[in-house]
């Protein structure tokens, strides 16, 4: 099997993080997966804001919380018993699960193919990522993080230009020293069709 096949294979959603940052080469390599990706029309229109400001991550982190309102897990629906959502534990009041790195990724407003190119990037990043021993997590619905005047003032703090705005967020870090790495779901008949 190639090595991509392996870290495609190999990639999970990681949600508990270490605090310690990751390193800065590391970074460098997954922002540029990202800036390598297809975008539509080649207009590469994704911007990548990086924030590694502790504090600044949580408050946003829990902002998002506030404002998302998933349908809670049951015994027999839930998103991962391993790396628990928000959705599978009421008691995480962090969206971002205190990820150490969190890219918030804007793409112009009005425009067809914004999520489109965010999450082609970010799929890119979380292989990056994965091959680096890096942990990650696709974050969607990012504007709901700047849902409320903190996070309104945080925006014009960025200069984030009033014509964008936040599809999603990718959390990265290192995965939780001690955690086994997830396995993946079962995958589910009939997605493959033949025609
Ligand atoms: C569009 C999209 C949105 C997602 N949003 C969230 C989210 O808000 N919170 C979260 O914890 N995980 C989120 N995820 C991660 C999924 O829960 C995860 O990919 C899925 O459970 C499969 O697990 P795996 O990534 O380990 O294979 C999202 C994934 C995608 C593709």
């Amino acid at each position: 099997m190639s090595e991509l096949m392996d870290i495609i294979l190999h990639r999970r959603s990681i949600r508990r993080f270490e605090t310690r940052q990751i390193e800065e080469n590391a970074l460098q390599e997954i922002l540029k997966a990202g800036m390598y990706a297809p975008s539509a029309g080649g207009r590469q229109g994704v911007l990548f804001a990086v924030c590694q400001n502790e504090e600044l991550n949580k408050r946003l982190g829990r902002i998002k919380r506030v404002n998302s309102n998933p349908k809670m897990a049951t015994a027999a629906s839930y998103v991962s018993r391993e790396q628990p959502s928000i959705a599978d534990d009421p008691n995480l009041k962090n969206a971002f699960y205190d990820a150490s790195t969190v890219i918030t990724m804007f793409a112009p407003k009005n425009f067809l193919f914004a999520v489109d190119d965010c999450a082609v990037a970010a799929e890119n990043m979380m292989l990056a990522a994965d091959s680096l021993g890096i942990g990650s997590c696709y974050i969607g619905a990012g504007w709901t993080a700047f849902a409320d005047p903190y996070g309104q003032m945080i925006l014009r703090q960025w200069n984030i230009r009033t014509d964008y705005y936040a599809v999603m967020q990718l959390l990265l870090g290192y995965a939780l020293s001690g955690d086994k790495h997830p396995s993946a779901k079962p995958r589910k008949d009939g997605g493959i069709v033949r025609v």
